[in-house]
């Protein structure tokens, strides 16, 4: 322990993982020793690493307050935001820092998101709205059609759940836990007009059906969304809607 002005450090040693694909040919860990007071947090301990110690370990961070999502990584192996998470709220003081898995490095921690990205483009996240039912001044909503909607409106993106979904170890093309959150989102949206027949361009076994319901995504989740109920729920429609539809055809082919 040390003092600094005025607060009481606690010494923290961080192992934290290193890979430039240009230069190195395997991943390695580097070790640093630092002392931090109360309330720092594991980005703050990385910017002091970087600017003191070694300047070029690579990492993302923009907002550095749990809005722009860029900090998502691995903390003594949870996939966590580095801004969100305080040091002192880590068990001991050994610090692993990595890079979040299921996608490919770049370098260090900075890892390269495009797949997430794409499959995020893939459940075409934004309202689908009918020429027709267009309003003149804008499309109104009761609070109770927001409120069904708040607890999914709050991801901001960071990767965490699809850094941590087991699926993703081995399916690459699946469309991970953000992406159908968000899909569930807009399909429970009062304003989105896109319908149930909808989901039939995720009924693949890389869309709805790839998820096992191992849960790792809503312990990931920094803003406390549920991705796997989405799934579900998002599943249950798919089949009601797929029934309806045979039914359909049934009574059709009867008549
Ligand atoms: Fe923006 Fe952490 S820096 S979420």
């Amino acid at each position: 322990m040390s003092q600094k002005n005025g607060n009481t450090d606690n010494q923290y040693t961080f192992k934290i993982f290193r890979f430039n694909p240009d230069v190195d040919r395997e991943p390695y860990y580097d070790t640093f020793i630092s002392g931090f007071p109360r309330g720092t947090t594991v980005l703050e301990a990385l910017l002091h690493i970087q600017e003191t110690m070694d300047d070029s370990i690579a990492f993302r961070f923009s907002c550095r307050s749990a809005v722009c999502g860029s900090c998502g990584m691995l903390v003594n192996g949870a996939p966590v935001l580095a801004c969100r998470t305080q040091l002192m709220a880590l068990t001991g003081d050994q610090v692993l820092i990595e890079p979040l898995p299921n996608m490919d490095i770049i370098k260090d921690m900075v890892v390269d998101m495009k797949p997430f990205w794409d499959a995020y483009l893939r459940v075409e996240p934004w309202l689908h709205v009918n020429e027709e039912d267009t309003p003149e001044k804008e499309y109104l909503q009761s609070p109770d059609e927001v409120r069904k909607l708040d607890p999914y409106i709050n991801c901001i993106l960071c990767a965490c759940c699809y850094g941590s979904c087991p699926v993703l170890g081995f399916e690459e093309n699946y469309l991970g836990p953000a992406a159908i959150a968000k899909l569930f989102r807009f399909m429970s949206d009062s304003r989105d007009r896109r319908g149930a027949k909808f989901l039939e361009k995720v009924n693949s076994p890389q869309g709805l059906w790839a998820c096992h319901t191992i849960f790792r995504c809503i312990d990931a989740c920094p803003k406390d969304i549920r991705p796997t109920d989405t799934i579900e729920a998002l599943r249950r429609k798919l089949v009601v809607y797929r029934f309806k539809k045979f039914f359909h055809l049934l009574k059709q082919d009867q008549k």
